[in-house]
């Protein structure tokens, strides 16, 4: 059965200045499934994210969230109505505790209540053990970590994740890619952001390629096992 679309992106524009960063984007992310965002750096895919979460506004264009248009509302709106950002570099509050960096991201959402503090716990018990320390403490993974437990304390429908491997080293690595693997399993919507192309077949239900601001490749994880240059020739990796 083929599932819905849980977020529809279309001929969004944006632009810095008189610089036109993201082209005429389209793409859609079904529900349940994981979408890799891939492209060389400076492709546009921390300005997609960014404008999903409302942290940049479009030129032009829609992105609908379950078919409600989302373009031009703001960071918390769209926050408060299930798109989260885990943004790239982490962003946490360096002075503040885990705990207290954990509950800043707290929205209690009666219909899809799922995530607590207790169960951020459970899948990064890391962050129970330092609950109390500033989060300027923590190690890069640990850091990560509680970036995404934070998105995760707003419910959000669809998790937006920039690099989170950025900058890890590879056995956090795995702890980090293995609660992705789970946060999908357990049915959530994510748009990750992974330089990586092995990681990103292995977690991926679709990809999406950007080429210096243009939508180079949209395509299945099996069109892309099949057909590994349909994503590699933009990648700038053979
Ligand atoms: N704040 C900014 N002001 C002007 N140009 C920017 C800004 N941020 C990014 N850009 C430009 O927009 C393009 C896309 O950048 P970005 O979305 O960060 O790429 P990626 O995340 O794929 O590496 C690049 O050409 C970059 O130089
Ligand atoms: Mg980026």
């Amino acid at each position: 059965m083929a599932s819905k679309n849980i977020l529809e992106v279309q001929d969004l524009n944006v632009h810095y200045g008189a610089s036109h960063a993201l082209h005429n984007i389209c793409f859609e992310v079904k529900e349940g499934h994981l979408l890799a965002l891939m492209g060389r750096n400076g492709a546009g895919k921390t300005t997609t994210l960014m404008t999903l979460s409302g942290l940049l506004k479009s030129t032009s264009g829609a992105f609908r969230l379950r078919g409600s248009n989302l373009e031009h509302k703001s960071p918390e709106f769209i926050a408060k109505n299930g798109v989260r950002l885990v943004p790239q570099g982490r962003r946490l509050f360096a002075s503040l505790s885990v705990l207290e960096n954990l509950m800043v991201g707290e929205q209690k959402i009666e219909r899809r209540a799922l995530w607590t503090k207790e169960r951020v716990y459970e899948m990064f018990p890391v962050l129970r053990v330092k609950k109390n320390q500033r989060a300027s403490t923590l190690s890069g993974g640990e850091q990560q970590m509680l970036a995404i437990g934070r998105a995760l304390m707003g419910n959000p429908e669809v998790l937006l994740l920039d690099e989170p491997s950025e900058g890890l080293a590879p056995i956090i690595l795995e702890e980090v890619n293995q609660s992705i693997a789970k946060l999908k399993d357990e049915g959530l919507s994510i748009i990750l952001v992974e330089q990586n192309f092995s990681t990103a077949k292995s977690l991926a239900d679709d990809f999406v390629i950007l080429n210096a601001g243009l939508v180079a490749c949209v395509a299945s994880a099996d069109q892309i096992k099949l057909n590994p240059e349909l994503a590699t020739q933009h990648l700038g990796i053979s």
